[in-house]
């Protein structure tokens, strides 16, 4: 039995350009893991199965993308919320890619689990690369970047959006533009928090508030409880805030805790 842990992960930046002719979008995207993960295992088996019950298991399209004939059996223990742009099914079937490639001895290179990974899902090739990655295209693209340690929290307004409408209601932005991705490296590479936390930015996030005023109300609540910035991940609708330490973070989720909302202190990795 193998057992491994999905990350999830927050998008920093998250800059929205025009529809493509596969009809996703052109995206760049600063995509970092955080410390919040689902507990994956893998068995040999003769049938492939999870007990996630999930109709779309990403864990299932990634096993057969890998290799249609053969079997594994999964368990997983699900902590990052499900369809909350925090990656958790993405993160899940990267995992998944990475642990049959070994189970099965099928001497995939990273470069390749991350081509197979992308017929899965737009988030999976950044999730097999692992740590902090530039992601570009409709995702395929992947890039080190480099994030120093940020103590976050995370707050999920427990609703669900569709990445599809999300999508679909954003104003593309000028691939001439300065990159907001850019300025948002620039700014963690000066250390300086002030900085880092205004350089965050999600083009996805005015389409999603509208769709769901929950999510501002999430993010407003992440503002008066003290964050020194904050953004939407991915498509939504879980939100992040930056704060100064990790006690900072536990004092900080505790007080939304306490009002009822579902938050937690993470950090980058
Ligand atoms: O690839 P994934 O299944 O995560 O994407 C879900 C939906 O999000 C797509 O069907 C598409 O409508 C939208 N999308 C997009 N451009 C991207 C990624 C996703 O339009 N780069």
């Amino acid at each position: 039995m193998m057992r491994t842990e999905a990350f999830a992960k927050v998008n920093l930046t998250l800059e929205v350009f025009g529809v493509r002719p596969d009809g996703y979008h052109a995206l760049r995207s600063l995509v970092v893991p955080i410390s919040l993960s689902d507990t994956i295992e893998v068995e040999p088996s003769q049938t492939l199965a999870s007990d996630t019950g999930y109709a779309d298991d990403l864990i299932l399209k990634a096993a057969r993308a890998l290799d249609p004939f053969r079997g594994a059996a999964f368990r997983v223990v699900k902590r990052i919320p499900a369809g909350g742009g925090l990656g958790g099914g993405s993160a899940d079937a990267a995992a998944a890619l990475v642990a049959l490639n070994e189970m099965w001895n099928l001497g995939r290179s990273r470069e390749e689990l991350c081509e197979i990974g992308a017929q899965v899902g737009s988030d999976v090739p950044a999730l097999v690369f692992g740590g902090p990655v530039v992601m570009q295209g409709r995702g395929e693209v992947v890039e080190r970047a480099s994030c120093p340690r940020l103590d976050l929290v995370l707050v999920n307004p427990g609703i669900h959006t569709s990445t599809r409408e999300v999508y679909a209601r954003c104003t593309a932005r000028d691939i001439a533009a300065p990159s907001a991705t850019g300025a948002c490296l620039d700014a963690l590479a000066s250390g300086d928090l002030g900085r880092i936390a205004a350089s965050f930015a999600n083009d996805l996030a005015l389409p999603a508030c509208r769709l769901h005023p929950e999510i501002a109300d999430a993010m407003s609540s992440l503002r008066t409880a003290g964050a020194i910035g904050v953004a939407m991940s991915g498509s939504g609708s879980s939100v992040f805030g930056l704060v100064e330490s990790a006690s900072r973070a536990e004092e900080v989720a505790e007080s939304l805790r306490k009002k009822g909302l579902s938050a937690w202190a993470v950090h980058t990795l």
